[in-house]
């Protein structure tokens, strides 16, 4: 399966359209994307709470950790880095949090809101090995950037 992304954006579009809560925002976004591609096993958003630490926003699927610091896991770097980590096989990457022992591989987007600042990140992990691609990557920052940076 792969994800129409012209029409996701254009859903998730109208359906936050007016709204500026960050929270509200990420559980429509978590909720439209999860569903939108059987490859996404779990969906959802780290927020930065205080400086150097995530913790666990609105997502679907199983449980995720609580907290993440900066230092810690894929999301982590993601964090502390500002830049996208498509990370093929999990057991690879140094400092891996298996929140689940099922994810082989996973998707992690930093999120800015409009004045530039990381406000967290946006987490997809899937059951599949290799499961992200670039385009996976470049919509979904498209997406991110259009509903947090505005
Ligand atoms: N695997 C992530 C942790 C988050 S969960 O899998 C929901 C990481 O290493 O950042």
């Amino acid at each position: 399966m792969t994800v129409d992304y012209v029409t996701l954006a254009k859903t998730i579009a109208a359906l936050t359209e007016g709204e500026s809560d960050q929270v509200s925002l990420m559980a429509t976004v978590t909720c439209e994307v999860h569903h939108s591609d059987d490859r996404f096993d779990w969906t959802g958003f780290y927020r930065v709470t205080e400086p150097d630490l995530l913790k666990i926003g609105p997502y679907q699927g199983g449980h995720g950790c609580l907290q993440i610091p900066f230092s810690r896991g894929v999301c982590g770097a993601a964090a502390r880095t500002g830049q996208v980590q498509l990370v093929a096989d999990v057991d690879a990457f140094p400092g891996h949090i298996a929140c689940a022992s099922s994810t082989r591989s996973e998707l992690v987007l930093p999120v800015y809101d409009g004045a530039g600042e990381v406000i967290g990140v946006f987490d997809i992990d899937s059951n599949l090995p290799d499961a992200f691609s670039q385009q996976d990557a470049d919509a979904l920052s498209a997406i991110l950037s259009e509903i947090f940076s505005r």
